[in-house]
């Protein structure tokens, strides 16, 4: 593991930008996984900025979202797929027919699992997957359990990532209680992850994750059985 910690968030965001590029110029054609919330935000005006300047090509780069809340649609503009539409695609070249995230809305949330994981695994697998990680712990929306969750499957969220989430709407309340999100088998099979974390608040999840017992109380722990995993930490 390689762990990168930066002075601000505008490093990290540059120096996580600078990865996926070169993801994206060594294999244009890669299986890119993203996730939403505040930390990749950065990340993604970075690379909006150098494929406006014609340094990257997005054309033929595919992209695998971690998770949907449960019962947003993606006109809602608190869904993830409207979040990536925003902070993302509809700032580079990539074509809407390769941007896949899981549906929220489907009617059988197992079944949507299911296909969700025979469509990773029939794009090759993921080259390189983005991570944030909750303050609980959690890894696209892998909460704390007593074990691993390994496919795409709907989870009950946790009170702290609810709380934590409900910056983003009017009201804790309004915050979805239930998402899908990719499993740890698709995560952990991603030829290779970068986690971006921000904030002081982080840097004891950090800690115990990448530091501390691998447990599924902890589910990003598991990350440190990959590989390849960089982890760029700002806490300011
Ligand atoms: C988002 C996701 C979550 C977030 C995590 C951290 O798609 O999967 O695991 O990465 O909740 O969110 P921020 O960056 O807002 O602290």
């Amino acid at each position: 593991m390689q762990f990168i910690k930066t002075e601000t968030y505008e490093e990290l965001s540059r120096k996580a930008a600078g990865i996926i590029a070169s993801q994206v110029i060594l294999k244009p054609d890669c299986v890119l996984g993203l996730a939403t919330g505040s930390s990749p935000v950065g990340t993604y005006k970075n690379l909006i900025a150098a494929c406006k300047n014609g340094d990257l090509d997005f054309s033929s780069v595919t992209t695998v979202n971690l998770d949907e809340y449960v019962g947003l649609d993606g006109t809602n503009d608190q869904s993830y797929r409207y979040f990536m539409e925003e902070n993302l695609f509809k700032g580079i070249n990539i074509k809407s027919e390769n941007t896949f995230v899981p549906n929220g809305c489907a009617g059988d949330l197992e079944k949507e699992g299911e296909a969700y994981d025979a469509r990773i695994k029939a794009l090759g697998g993921i080259d390189l997957q983005l991570l944030g990680i909750g303050i609980d712990g959690h890894i696209g929306f892998n909460e704390p359990d007593s074990f691993f969750t390994a496919p795409t499957h709907q989870v009950v969220l946790d009170e702290s990532t609810i709380k934590a989430n409900s910056r983003f709407f009017a009201s804790e309340d309004e915050v979805p209680k239930k998402a899908i999100t990719m499993g740890m088998l698709s995560i952990m099979q991603a030829k290779k992850i970068l986690l971006v974390a921000n904030g002081a608040a982080k840097k004891d999840i950090l800690e115990k994750a990448f530091f501390g017992p691998i447990t599924p109380e902890v589910p990003a722990s598991i990350l440190q059985l990959h590989p390849d995993v960089t982890v760029i930490f700002s806490e300011n």
